[in-house]
């Protein structure tokens, strides 16, 4: 039985119960490939799957191998695989349940990966998957974002909020990101047209108002947004909860603007929309850090500081 090196979380907890271990080697099935890692990024879902915020609506089977995003080689195929080959260089959101891109290899469906941006290298195209992804799909898909509209993006400097930038602005939106004082530069850099510095700013109604309003955060509650929303806006956010749900059902009822609630679905076929952007020049990740594998506990304890501006990546192997 071949094996690798994998960071795994023993028991549910903080970075402090991840260990370094040798572990069996995944095994493709006929609809994977497995894939030998040059890199991984860390995402906040990593962390919050293993303290156990979700273990009763999302249980971890222990020992657990955390981690969604990966960059890499293609070493095997399985028998009903036919879009990729060995040697071929990817990306990908796991399409597993809990993860598994902390160790050397990694076993992804055919259809959860794409071929890596030509223009990128394995550290920063594994920066994208899962935050490329939640960002293109929340604009794309949650938000019907169209060109000429606006959109506030909250949290416009995080692994999420720095690719929704950059994707609204390539889908001909009027950008505005909200971020503190020390990110200003970074957001309109990416090509924010305005920037509110949340530090010095607490409301949000100078400005507006916005056809689409992205809340990557949700520190702000649903009503500070209501005053700079257009009529049949859409306010979309990645946290969901019990109050937001039940506006989100509810709305329809009494209002024209609608509440949108984002869970990122791995596919393939939006990696390849991401990887057009990134060789049209319009998308590149941000890189705040990057780390070692048998670091992943520093990393996963900077992530849970929440100021992490772009992405935090990991370095696997040689
Ligand atoms: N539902 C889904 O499918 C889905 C998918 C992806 C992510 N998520 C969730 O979405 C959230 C964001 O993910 P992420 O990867 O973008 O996280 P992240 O990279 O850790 O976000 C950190 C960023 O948030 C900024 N920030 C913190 N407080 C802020 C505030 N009050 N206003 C504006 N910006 C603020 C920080 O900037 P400063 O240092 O300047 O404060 C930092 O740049 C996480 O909770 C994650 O779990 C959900």
């Amino acid at each position: 039985m071949s094996t690798m090196k994998a960071m795994q979380y023993q028991r549910y907890g903080g970075p402090e119960q991840l260990s370094l271990n040798d572990v069996p080697r995944p095994i493709p099935s006929p609809d994977q490939v497995l894939v030998k890692l040059a890199a991984s990024s860390v995402n906040p879902v990593d962390w919050k799957l293993h303290n156990g915020s979700f273990r009763f609506i999302m249980p971890v089977k222990m020992p657990s191998i955390p981690g969604f995003d990966l960059a890499g080689e293609v070493i095997e195929v399985g028998s009903a695989v036919t879009g990729f080959a060995p040697g071929e260089r990817i990306y990908a959101m796991l399409d597993s349940r809990t993860g598994g891109a902390s160790a050397e290899y990694a076993v992804v469906g055919e259809k959860a990966a794409a071929l890596m941006p030509a223009t990128l290298n394995e550290q920063e195209a594994a920066a994208i998957p899962l935050a490329g992804l939640t960002a293109l799909q929340a604009l794309r898909d949650n938000g019907r974002l169209a060109s000429g509209q606006r959109i506030l993006i909250v949290g416009a400097s995080g692994g999420v909020g720095h690719y929704a930038v950059q994707i609204a602005k390539a889908m001909r939106a009027h950008v505005t990101g909200v971020c503190s004082a020390k990110n200003i530069d970074m957001v309109k850099g990416l090509g924010a047209d305005k920037v509110i510095d949340y530090t010095s700013q607490t409301d949000f109604t100078t400005d507006g108002p916005y056809d689409v309003v992205f809340d990557a955060i949700a520190t702000s509650p649903f009503k500070a947004f209501v005053p700079v929303m257009t009529r049949q806006a859409v306010y979309v956010c990645t946290l969901p909860n019990p109050a937001l749900i039940a506006r989100a059902f509810l709305m329809p009822l009494y209002s024209k603007r609608r509440v949108r609630l984002v869970m990122v679905k791995s596919k393939g076929e939006d990696l390849r929309y991401l990887k057009a952007l990134v060789e049209d020049g319009k998308l590149r990740p941000v890189i705040d850090r990057a780390l070692l594998l048998d670091q992943l506990p520093t990393a996963h304890a900077l992530s849970q500081e929440g100021r992490t501006a772009g992405k935090i990546v990991i370095g696997i192997g040689a």
